[in-house]
């Protein structure tokens, strides 16, 4: 049975937005476990534009669920994330001028770097997850490479539409199962939301679902605890 992450990102933007104290990713994120979340989601960029690391300092204190730490392989931030010793890491790739993460990690640029990175985050206890584009070479690499789950990076299905997304699942799905036989966890997310998440969760082996976007608009609707209940439970439905 997949299982609802959320990613508190959106929360951290909007208090940017004014550069004060609120409102606060912890406030959201404990809220969000007290509704079903079975986890929480956060990505400290290296441009800290939402997420702040006085937030994740707080969020490792004082969460009750396993965190999922988003990381790039930037040194500086690979240090606080060795420091803070998450349950999980997810490496994910970063460039300053994009909206939001684009794709997935270039596998086959700065191998010696991810293995290097994930090795060290292993070290530490961290559980180590590769947000990668849904191929069957991607999730190999992953696994040589020495990590113990993959997210499927979701945009491309989140973005088509009719018989082209149904083509987008297959796609996930193949990685989803090529996955599996490697004995890999397996992750995903990116754009989803209430009308496509419950397809991804349905697809046979799938854990997490790590989804911010769409659940923080929601809550400017019914309140966050009932925009996270509802994910959670179309999530565990599917
Ligand atoms: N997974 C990864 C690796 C991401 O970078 C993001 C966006 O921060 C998400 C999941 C969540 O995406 P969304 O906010 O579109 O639900």
């Amino acid at each position: 049975m997949a299982r609802l992450f959320v990613n508190v990102d959106h929360v951290a933007t909007l208090r940017e937005a004014r550069r004060i104290y609120y409102p606060d990713p912890l406030r959201a994120a404990l809220l969000a476990e007290e509704a079903g979340a079975a986890g929480i989601t956060v990505h400290l960029r290296e441009d800290r534009r939402h997420i702040q690391d006085h937030d994740v300092r707080r969020m490792k204190r004082a969460l009750h669920r396993p965190f999922n730490f988003e990381l790039a392989v930037s040194e500086e931030i690979v240090r606080i994330a060795e420091d803070l010793r998450p349950e999980q890491a997810t490496l994910v790739p970063e460039k300053r001028e994009e909206i939001t993460t684009e794709g997935g990690l270039d596998l086959r640029g700065g191998v010696d770097r991810l293995r290097e990175v994930i090795d060290r985050l292993k070290n530490r206890g961290t559980l180590v997850s590769l947000f990668i584009d849904p191929e069957e070479s991607a999730v190999e690499t992953a696994l040589e490479l020495g990590a113990s789950h993959v997210e499927l990076h979701t945009g491309r299905y989140a973005n088509a539409s009719g018989d082209e997304q149904r083509a987008e699942l297959e796609i996930l799905g193949r990685a989803a199962a090529r996955a599996r036989t490697l004995g890999l966890e397996v992750n995903a997310g990116h754009g989803l939301h209430y009308e496509n998440a419950a397809a991804v969760a349905a697809i046979p082996g799938m854990n997490d679902l790590n989804i911010g976007h769409a659940i923080v608009a929601e809550a400017l609707y019914v309140g966050f605890p009932t925009a996270v209940r509802r994910m959670a439970e179309l999530v565990a439905g599917a």
